[in-house]
Formats: C-alpha cells, structure tokens, sequence
C-alpha cells in the first residue's frame, strides 16, 4: 500500500509517520507499505498544480488529509482562510485523487455538530456546524462526497498528543505553576490519543473503508472532568474548579455536547481503548512534563 499524508509535520500527521513508517526511512516495505510525508512546505493545500504535482508523483494507494487550519478560534477572524485551506485544499486534494485513481481519507470534526443532541452522533445525524473552522469542514465533507463519492471521511474530537500543544500538556503546565485552576464543565466529547487515532486510520485504509465514520477514544467527560484526570493521574497538588463557558467565552461558538457514536467504526472491527487508559499511556510516556509516580 502506498500513503501519500498531507499535514505529516501536526499533532496526528507525527503519529500517522510513525505508524507507517516503522523504522525505516521512506516507509516499512517489509510490511509493504510506503510513506510518503508531506508538510505545508512541501506542498500548500491552496496550491492546485503543487498539490496534483506531489499525488501524480507518489501515486498513492491511499492519500490521508491530515492537514488543516487547525486554529478554531482563528478561524472566526480569518474565514477566508479557513475556508481556502479546509475546503477549497480539500477540494484540490480530491480533484487530484480522482484524476489519479487514489482513494482519500479527509480528517474531520465533531464540530461541524451544533451539539444539541444530547446523545451520541450518528453519522446519519444532520451537520450544524456553530463555528467558522466546523463550517469549513462542514462544507469540504459535502464538496467531497459530490466529488469523490466513495471518499473515507473521519470525524474525530479533542485530540491529544505529543508533538504539539494539547489540553493535557497545557493543563500539566498550569497545574505546576498555580494552587488552582479553572476549567469548563459545560462542554462534553470524548478525548483522543494522537497514536490510537493514527492506529485506526491505518486499519480503516487496510480494510478499504468509505463513507463517514467517528473515531475517539471510548468513553466522554466534559473539558474539567479530562482536567481532573489529568491532575490526578499526575500527582499533582493543584485543585481544578469548574466553570461555564459563559464565564470564559472564547471567539468561536463550541458544541455543548459532542460525543460521536461509535458504530460506524465497530462495522470495521476497530475497537478504541477508554480515554482513561490513553491518558495513562500519554502520561506515561510525556517527554518531560512532571508525573509524579
Ligand atoms: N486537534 C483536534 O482537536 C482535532 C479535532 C477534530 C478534528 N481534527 C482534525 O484532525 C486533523 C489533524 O489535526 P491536528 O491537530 O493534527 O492538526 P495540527 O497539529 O494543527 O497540524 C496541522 C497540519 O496541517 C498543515 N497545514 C496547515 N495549513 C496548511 C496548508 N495551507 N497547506 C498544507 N498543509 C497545511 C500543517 O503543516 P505545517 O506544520 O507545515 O504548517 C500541519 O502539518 C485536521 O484535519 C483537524 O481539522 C483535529
């Protein structure tokens, strides 16, 4: 099988390298797969001839869409950005998979959900999305679906990870230097480890998957319950109060309630551990932060 990933150099595309690279550079041919990893340097999503250049040239099996304006509240002041790179790049990437042959894996969001549910989302469930960045994703998952019809489109939520900024390593930082911190207890979706997540793509691409299908980690707790595991489970003194998002309000509207349903990836199969056990493992392996034992 040969990849070819757009946004190699972000939070999941780091994971999606090691997944398919096993220790060899350029790919794990023993296992018969090849990577191809690409940042925004090597190929900017706005760059229709670039990005048709890079797939003719790797002539993937499968291409994942991994990049992105990842920014949510960013993209509520630069909307013309977020839609030229989350949609029309996406649009780019799928005209070009068409043109070559190559199925396409497009990462999304729970946010394109206006959280109103109250239930997990199916992913027969209408989109709402309440935020420019769920906009754009909203409308690139329909574009792509006229385009590529047989495309895969993977909605994740709050994910987490080394390699990046992340909730978890901003809440180890803020709990070491402060007696208390404050986290919002109004807002409910399920956390997800960049390296589980970047596992179950790789088996959604083995097992030819197509159509939409959720991937988190198990499991939901709201922003201050994934804080206090996250103190907890690090030994540290800090205590964690809850708070509404009314009282911290933020430049992009966040669903309330965004838990994804997980049937449509247990038709493949692809179970996801708990969001405790991938927090332990995150935490375990955190290159240094301050776990105490
Ligand atoms: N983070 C979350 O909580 C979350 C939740 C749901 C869904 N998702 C989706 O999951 C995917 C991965 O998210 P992430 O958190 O790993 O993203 P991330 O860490 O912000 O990384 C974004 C990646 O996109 C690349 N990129 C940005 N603009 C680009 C452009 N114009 N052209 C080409 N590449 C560009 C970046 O490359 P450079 O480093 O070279 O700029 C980087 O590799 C995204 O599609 C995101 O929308 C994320």
């Amino acid at each position: 099988m040969r990849v070819t990933l757009f946004g190699a150099s972000g939070l999941l595309g780091q994971e999606l390298v090691r997944e398919f690279h096993g220790s060899k550079p350029g790919g794990d041919e023993r296992s018969g797969e090849h990577l191809t990893a690409l940042s925004s340097k090597d190929a900017d999503l706005r760059d229709r001839a670039r990005v048709r250049e890079v797939i003719f040239n790797s002539r993937p099996d499968w291409i994942l869409l991994a990049a992105a304006y990842t920014d949510v509240d960013g993209c509520e002041s630069n909307r013309d950005l977020a839609f030229a790179v989350n949609c029309e790049g996406a649009i780019n990437v799928a005209e070009a998979a068409r043109e070559a042959g190559s199925r396409l894996l497009f990462l999304s969001t729970d946010y394109v959900f206006d959280g109103c549910k109250g239930s997990p989302y199916e992913i027969t469930d209408p989109r709402n999305p309440t935020s420019v960045y769920g906009k754009s994703k909203a409308r690139a998952e329909e574009r792509l679906l006229e385009i590529l019809p047989e495309v895969s489109i993977v909605r994740t939520s709050w994910l987490f990870g080394h390699g990046s900024r992340c909730f978890p390593a901003t809440i180890l930082k803020l709990a070491a230097a402060r007696p208390e911190i404050s986290v919002v207890n109004d807002q409910r979706g399920s956390p997800t480890f960049a390296p589980d997540l970047a596992s179950a793509l790789a088996g959604l691409c083995r097992a030819d998957a197509r159509g939409i299908v959720h991937v988190t980690n198990s499991g939901n707790c709201t922003w201050y319950d994934f804080a206090t595991e996250i103190v907890r489970a690090s030994g540290l003194p800090a205590k964690v109060k809850p708070v509404t998002t009314a009282e911290f309000p933020r430049p992009a509207r966040r669903p309330a309630y965004s838990v994804l349903s997980p049937a449509s990836l247990h038709a493949y199969n692809i179970h996801m551990p708990e969001w405790q056990d991938a927090l332990r493992r995150y935490l375990e392996s955190a290159p240094a932060t301050p776990v105490a034992q």
